[in-house]
């Protein structure tokens, strides 16, 4: 299984490499089956990887939809869904909303959105015109980005579930800034998901959030799995430990996707790219070996020194 996986990934490699364009959507007729986790207190599970979708949808107005179209093929091709989202420009997130609606793709993708603004009625109306570009009735989750005005929208968003605009609803938090707010959020209100990042490198997450989460049946999204590429930068210099192999780990990227995937808590990892093969790279890590609990360790042990 894996071997066929990574036959694919270091094709898409190489087409990406080379320049090829066209290339990875007519990959998309076999679509491959990705680990799902439940969403707490439901029947409907998530693929474990995810894609994070701003710099690919901010880039359609210097490169065209054909970059975002090839990401979401790669993804749903490994049998992906998850798409997070955060509404930024009308012409950008309406050639989203053209894309997610291909006969390829449409039915066939979890969209997330996110609120940034303050105030009600800004709140109202930034959900509004993104149900209206992404040409949608409902998106499957809406989230309070990075805590903003967490009072005033949070009324808002369980209007919108409530009146089945929003199938689920959560808040978004990227750094250790927001953790004793949404340790006392999380004290008074009960929402579908939680955002947080978390990765091999920032592991704060581990201990203040994931077991609540886990005891009170809150679904997971993990952002910053590469802390935004600094984690890249970070190891550029580093050959992987030969006892990666252990859990069929090859990349540095996956080294960090694995430690994350290997925690009963998280429900999807969201990676964020603009490059078909990465996000191949990204989403086959699903089906692949996890570490046990002795080998987290020795990972995050090793991190710590580099
Ligand atoms: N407050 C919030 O709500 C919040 C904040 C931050 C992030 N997020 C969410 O979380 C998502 C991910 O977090 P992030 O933005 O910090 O990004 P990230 O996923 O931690 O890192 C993205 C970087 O990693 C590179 N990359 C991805 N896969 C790779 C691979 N297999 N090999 C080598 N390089 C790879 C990407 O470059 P390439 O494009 O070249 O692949 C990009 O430079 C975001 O897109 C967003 O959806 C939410």
């Amino acid at each position: 299984m894996i071997n066929s996986d990574i036959s694919r990934r270091n094709f898409l490699a190489l087409a990406s490499a080379a320049g090829v364009s066209g290339l990875a959507p007519s990959l998309a007729t076999a679509q491959a089956q990705m680990p799902a986790r439940l969403i707490p207190g439901t029947n409907e599970s998530l693929p474990i990887v995810g894609l994070g979708s701003s710099k690919v949808v901010t880039g359609v107005a210097e490169n065209g939809v054909q970059p975002l179209e090839a990401v979401l093929d790669a993804l749903v091709t490994e049998g992906g869904s998850v798409v997070d989202t955060w509404p930024r420009n009308a012409d950008n997130d309406g050639a989203f909303g053209q894309v997610i609606n291909s006969d390829n793709l449409k039915d066939r993708l979890f969209i997330t959105t996110k609120i940034d603004q303050e105030g009600k009625q800004a709140g109202i109306d930034q959900f509004e015109q993104t149900l209206e570009l992404y040409q949608r009735d409902a998106v499957d989750l809406v989230q309070i980005f990075s805590l903003t005005d967490l009072d005033v929208q949070w009324p808002n968003l369980r209007d919108w579930k409530e009146s089945g605009k929003a199938r689920y609803i959560g808040v978004t938090v990227s750094g250790e800034e927001l953790y004793s707010q949404l340790e006392s959020f999380l004290q008074r209100e009960q929402p579908d998901f939680i955002q947080i990042n978390y990765s091999i490198v920032e592991r704060l997450a581990e201990e203040r959030f994931l077991p609540m989460a886990a005891d009170r049946g809150i679904a997971v999204l993990i952002n910053r799995p590469f802390m935004n590429g600094s984690y890249f930068r970070r190891l550029e210099n580093t050959e992987l430990p030969d006892w990666t192999s252990e859990f069929d780990c090859q990349s540095w990227a996956q080294f960090s996707l694995k430690y994350i995937l290997a925690h009963p808590a998280i429900t999807c990892v969201l990676t964020e790219t603009s490059n078909p093969a990465h996000m191949t790279e990204n989403a086959i890590t699903a089906s692949s070996a996890l570490p046990d609990e002795a080998a987290r360790l020795r990972m995050s042990e090793y991190i710590d020194q580099v």
